[in-house]
């Protein structure tokens, strides 16, 4: 779809470059020149598979890949993540096409990137590790980083304490370990389907997957005990987390924007690896680029409005910037009638993603996507004593370096930035639309352009 309608939005790199830094530095320098194009390195130093990197780092192609601008794309992704569609199984996929196994299995033979000098090893960061639970048989996917330790073996960090965390959990109290399958190259709408949270514990990842494209998301079989994973996935590398077995892993430039240390620490390790015969390697660009960042931004606006709509529908938009790490912190716009709500929405917003911190509401006329508009409401109709609320003790992101190093626990806070209902307040300066059209006009004439 990039290639056909957004031809500016695809960079293809024909010079030679290196795992070692220059995958993801490249996306970083295109960030700062303020582009965000998918980048298709051609020529990786010592391999022959490509490397695409960059392909959820831009809100334009996000809200695309749904259908929408990019201004819908929350309310779109609300909407269609509460749409759960049944999977198709297939017999046949792609990655089927070659398939190595015993002393063929090489980890190392994948264009892994450094991506920061103070990584400690190669990482994989597009995996998408699929397993199933092993009580209930409900299977999940989800992004989770993964470090180059050997020919098959990878360092994991299942440190969101999620779903696969748990699983793990629930294995190894039966002395298992976990069957994985790790994806890479998927579609962007699997991404934003994996990174929902708040859905029934019977309902798949996959269906609501399918619920984003509108159709059933197509899985295939693969591993010895047949987890299904996307029949259009680039490559699938099958194996287990072993059960109580922790080892080193790290350091790793997260995006938090510093170097964590911080990890579950635990082992995969690699039986088969299945792939295209032209599979393309990709890779997320990690720290703090959008690359990085942007799937959970969207993510957590659609689920946040989803919870804050159910009880006040006064509730008009949230976002949820990447220069704030995504998840941290949450800006809620609200057409406020009486007093007391701007508290009601930072409790339901909190309560509804436990890696969000700080959440902000503002009232209609400020723009929640321009942080300069929010830090003048925050200015200008904040008083400390009354409207902001903190709640310690709260469980946070083990990544989050403010959370405590041995319970993860930290200092969560709300601030009703909105005017008082009910009571004469200070009226906001505008400049009407007409005076604008008519001063550009002006300006046009006088051969400046706007
Ligand atoms: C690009 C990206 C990388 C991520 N890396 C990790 C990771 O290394 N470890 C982790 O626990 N969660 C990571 N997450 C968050 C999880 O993928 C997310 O919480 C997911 O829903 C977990 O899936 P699960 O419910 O199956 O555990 C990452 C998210 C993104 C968008």
């Amino acid at each position: 779809m990039v290639a056909t309608t957004y031809p500016e939005e695809i960079l293809r790199i024909r010079e030679p470059v290196r795992t070692h830094l220059d995958i993801t530095s490249t996306v970083f320098e295109l960030e700062k020149a303020g582009r965000d194009p998918v980048v298709v390195f051609e020529t990786v130093e010592g391999h022959s598979m490509p490397v695409v990197t960059n392909t959820t780092g831009n809100r334009r192609l996000l809200a695309a890949c749904l259908g929408v601008e990019a201004a819908d794309l929350p309310t779109a992704f609300r909407e269609r993540c509460q749409r759960y569609l049944p999977c198709e199984v297939v017999d046949t996929a792609p990655w089927q096409e070659v398939t190595l196994e015993g002393d063929d299995v090489d980890l190392t033979r994948l264009p892994i990137p450094i991506h920061f000098s103070v990584d400690g090893a190669p990482y994989i960061t597009a995996g998408q590790l699929v397993a199933r639970d092993p009580v209930t048989g409900v299977d999940t996917t989800g992004f989770h980083r993964l470090m180059l330790k050997g020919k098959n073996r990878l360092g994991v960090s299942l440190h969101s304490r999620r779903r696969m965390w748990e699983f793990h959990r629930r294995a190894e109290e039966r002395g298992e370990s976990l069957p994985v399958a790790i994806t890479l190259g998927v579609h962007p709408l699997h991404y934003m389907g994996s990174m929902v949270y708040a859905y029934p514990p019977n309902v798949r990842k996959f269906e609501i997957i399918g619920g984003l494209f509108g159709a059933p998301y197509r899985l295939a079989r693969c591993g010895n005990t047949g987890i299904e994973v996307p029949a259009g996935a680039e490559i699938v590398i099958e194996g287990e987390i072993l059960p109580g077995v922790h080892e080193p892993e790290g350091p790793f430039g997260e995006f938090t924007g510093y170097a964590s240390y911080r990890s579950t620490q635990n082992v995969f390790v690699a039986h088969r690896i299945r792939m295209r015969r032209d599979a393309m390697f990709h890779s997320v660009a990690s720290g703090m680029a959008k690359d990085h960042i942007l799937v959970s931004c969207v993510t957590r606006e659609g689920e946040i409005l989803n919870t804050l709509r159910r009880n006040l529908p006064n509730v008009l938009a949230v976002h949820v910037p990447h220069t704030t790490c995504g998840a941290f912190m949450a800006f809620v716009k609200m057409k406020k009638t009486a007093q007391g709500e701007p508290q009601q929405a930072i409790m339901a917003a909190l309560g509804t993603e436990f890696y969000t911190k700080y959440v902000i509401v503002v009232d209609e006329d400020v723009d929640i996507f321009d942080m300069n508009d929010v830090m003048w409401a925050v200015a200008t109709r904040v008083r400390a004593e009354q409207d902001i609320v903190m709640m310690p003790g709260c469980k946070g992101a083990i990544l989050d370096p403010t959370s405590d190093p041995q319970t993860f626990t930290l200092t969560k806070m709300g601030i009703d930035a909105t005017r008082p209902v009910g009571k004469d307040f200070a009226e906001r300066l505008t400049i009407s639309d007409e005076q604008r059209a008519r001063v550009r006009g002006i300006l046009a004439s006088a051969g400046v352009p706007t």
